[in-house]
């Protein structure tokens, strides 16, 4: 019988997080993990299918897999096996397991029939109402745990595979959610990243009702929980008292992440975003009018197809309107069963390519100005690592910015991850702040 696993991780937050989870399940069934897919039986890839050619990468590694790795047993889980489902065989026959997220559930039937020799195990029915909810979650961080609160998407813009990968929104219970919560505090946790592809969508569906912003405070509240943070919301449902529950609640991490997308309302609306320009400049202003310093950062998709060049300078003004903390920038790219496949005017890779450099630079003076700014301040950092390269401590704010600073324990046996210390900014950079702790 096969007792040792691989996994290899690609994706967002949501996807790590259920590798965390798929872990657990295999510990829990006498499972061993390993470090390199050489020690191991069985071989798990959790995939992601956001952008670019994500399918072909996929299909050279399991190419690779079987090549250095014949006769093991391997499966494909995550984002991509969704999406391309049994085809998977086809292409690469040495495949055994083939599972999307929704599936997950179904994760220790299916590991009793690869145990006893099955093939072409499949988990790939998005017909459900149930989360992936295990006591058994194996985290890779000491200190900060994610926590998923609603699965799946119900929101179809026009450029997105999560609808197809991931499935209906469902939410978890606020008892559950809270019950973790409190396991996670007394397990020495003091941040929880709450994680959904649209948490403010939350609905809780038992009798308590809570909605995304009770939710939050009720987590916030946990005793021993320092920090809370959430991620990724959609500014439609983006409502204000999100921003009140921030401003009352220091627990709370005054960081939102809202992706904008496009600056031009004609293009939100060929996305299918279901915002305008002004609804989402709305929501900058709850934000920027806050009682605490809210760090806004957002995503940007340039090259939508028909996005005109005023189109994109509306986009360049947008930027200098909010002056985004941080931007996570990305070219349009075609995706599987998307709506924006059937759309005319795809732009030409150069002038995505042009428009996802100007856009860049911009932000990039933005971040230098705005980072300079935090100079002489002092901000509580969670401490994470060690750099001896630099020879600094690596933390981050309650804005999740980077903070690198030095310690009158320098060297790593100084033990200081997982402490929270004050620390004065001496000096910024465009990604990062530098400075010195004050204890
Ligand atoms: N092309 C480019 N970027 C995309 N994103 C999602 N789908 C696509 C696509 N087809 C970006 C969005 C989203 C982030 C996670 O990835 O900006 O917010
Ligand atoms: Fe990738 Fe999206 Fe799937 Fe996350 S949900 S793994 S980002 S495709």
């Amino acid at each position: 019988m096969m007792k040792k696993f691989y996994i290899e991780t690609f994706g967002c937050q949501m996807n790590a997080h259920d590798s965390e989870k798929v872990i657990g399940t295999l510990l829990a069934r006498g499972y061993e993990q390993t470090e390199t897919p050489a020690e191991a039986d069985l071989l798990l890839y959790n995939t992601c299918s956001i952008r670019d050619k994500a399918e072909q990468k996929v299909f050279h590694r399991l190419d690779q897999f079987k090549r250095e790795h014949k006769g093991k047993t391997f499966g494909v889980l995550g984002c991509v096996a969704q999406q391309e489902g049994e085809k998977i065989f086809d292409r690469a026959p040495h495949v055994d397991l083939v599972c999307g997220s929704a599936s997950y559930n179904k994760l220790p039937e299916m590991l009793i029939q690869l145990e006893s020799g099955a093939k072409r195990v499949t988990g790939l029915s998005l017909d459900t109402d149930e989360t992936f909810e295990t006591p058994l979650t194996r985290r890779d961080n000491p200190y900060r745990a994610f926590l998923t609160i609603i699965e799946g998407c119900d929101k179809s813009c026009a450029y997105c595979v999560v609808p197809f990968t991931r499935g209906p929104e469902r939410s978890r219970t606020s008892d559950s959610v809270l019950r973790e919560s409190f396991e996670l505090s007394s397990m020495g946790y003091t941040e929880i990243m709450l994680l959904g592809q649209n948490v403010n969508s939350y609905r809780d569906p038992s009798p308590a009702g809570l909605d995304f912003a009770a939710l939050l405070r009720a987590v916030g509240q946990v005793p021993g929980i320092r920090r809370v943070r959430f991620t990724t919301s959609h500014p439609r449902d983006f409502q204000k008292d999100i921003i009140d529950a921030i401003g009352e609640n220091e627990s709370l991490c005054n960081h939102v992440h809202l992706p904008v997308q496009s600056g031009s309302s004609e293009v939100l609306a060929r996305m299918l975003r279901q915002y305008t320009r002004d609804e989402y400049m709305r929501r900058i202003d709850w934000m920027k009018n806050a009682k605490r310093d809210i760090a806004i950062t957002t995503d940007i998709i340039v090259g939508f197809p028909g996005e005109t060049d005023k189109d994109f300078e509306a986009t360049l003004r947008l930027l200098d309107e909010v002056q985004f903390e941080s931007m996570f920038s990305f070219k349009y790219s075609k995706r599987p069963n998307t709506p924006a496949l059937q759309y005319e005017d795809h732009l030409p890779e150069e002038e995505k390519q042009r428009r996802l450099l100007i856009l860049q630079e911009k932000q990039r003076q933005i971040q230098i100005r705005r980072n300079a700014a935090y100079v002489g301040q002092v901000h509580e950092v969670l401490v994470e690592t060690f750099n001896s390269a630099t020879q600094q401590w690596v933390g981050k704010t309650s804005q999740h910015k980077p903070l690198n600073f030095t310690h009158v324990s320098q060297g790593p046996e100084a033990a200081l991850q997982g402490t929270y210390l004050p620390v004065r900014v001496t000096r910024a950079g465009p990604n990062s702040l530098v400075g010195e702790s004050l204890q």
